[in-house]
């Protein structure tokens, strides 16, 4: 969780739900890819770190089948609850603070998590340890600094609008205790861990209706603090969302950074 205020996009707010689909919609067939490259498997035992809505572990829960189990963790349980129902398991934890749940896995999974956690160390370190030897861990998380606009075309009055906003809302989430460069850094991240065989990639979506969802659903979720910060005024909040309903924007996100390893075969102890 962030330092001062918690996380800033808090799933009790009815946008979460909104804000979940989009990203399923736009993250969710290259997470799965990145579950094939690293061998997912019937019977396998995964943990979901930071599951928010329940598509990744309902996937995962499919593809393990009955033999396997998933376990989906979060801070706020409400929208990844929907997921229980497929056999998942979903229990309140905070990766930053709790001790790892019981395990081992064959794979542990965070996505768009641990750039919110203050205490993204130590939640790496107990993902790492939840592993079995020769267990994969897959981050994901995203690099704002990296492609920091939300409408890289950036050719009128209504895209500089979308970035000027995009840059507040960056401010917010540092203020609490975001790292926005923190994707680029997982491979030696990972390799620090004592992890195996890294890999790293990056992806990310220069246009879709799942875009204009998602910031629509953002701005909407962060503008009383957008317009208590200064960072905005209601007049710009309501011009930027007319913009997007009116199909005047190509929207972006920040590039996706899926980093990969596994833990030593042969390390020990296990959890
Ligand atoms: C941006 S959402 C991403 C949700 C989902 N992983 C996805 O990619 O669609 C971040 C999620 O991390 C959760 N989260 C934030 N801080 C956390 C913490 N310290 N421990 C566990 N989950 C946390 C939030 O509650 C939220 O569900």
């Amino acid at each position: 969780m962030g330092q001062d205020k918690g996380y800033l996009l808090d799933n009790r707010q009815a946008e979460a739900g909104t804000r979940f689909d989009a990203l399923a919609a736009l993250f969710d067939a290259s997470t799965f890819r990145h579950f094939e490259t690293v061998g997912i498997d019937e019977g396998w035992r995964c943990w979901e770190v930071g599951a928010g809505g329940p598509s990744v572990a309902a996937w995962l829960s499919e593809r393990v089948g009955p033999r396997g189990r998933v376990l989906a963790t979060d801070i706020d349980v409400s929208w990844a609850r929907a997921a229980a129902t497929g056999g998942v398991e979903v229990l309140r934890h905070d990766v930053g603070r709790d001790a790892p749940p019981a395990g081992p896995f064959d794979l542990v999974h965070a996505r768009l998590v641990l750039v919110h956690v203050a205490e993204r160390d130590a939640a790496l370190r107990g993902m790492v340890q939840a592993l079995r030897p020769g267990g994969w861990l897959v981050v994901e998380d995203a690099d704002p600094a990296l492609q920091p606009l939300i409408c890289p075309d950036e050719h009128g009055p209504e895209q500089e609008l979308a970035n000027r906003l995009r840059t507040g809302f960056r401010r917010l989430l540092r203020q609490r205790g975001a790292d926005l460069s923190y994707g680029r850094r997982l491979p030696r991240l990972l390799r620090e861990a004592g992890l195996t065989d890294v890999e790293a990639d990056a992806y990310f979506p220069i246009t879709s209706p799942a875009c204009d969802v998602l910031e629509t659903a953002t701005v909407q979720q962060v503008r009383d603090q957008l317009v208590a910060e200064g960072l905005a005024t209601d007049e710009e909040i309501e011009r930027h969302l007319a913009n997007i309903a009116a199909g005047r924007l190509d929207l972006a996100t920040s590039p996706m950074i899926s980093a990969w390893g596994r833990r030593p075969v042969g390390d020990g102890p296990q959890l």
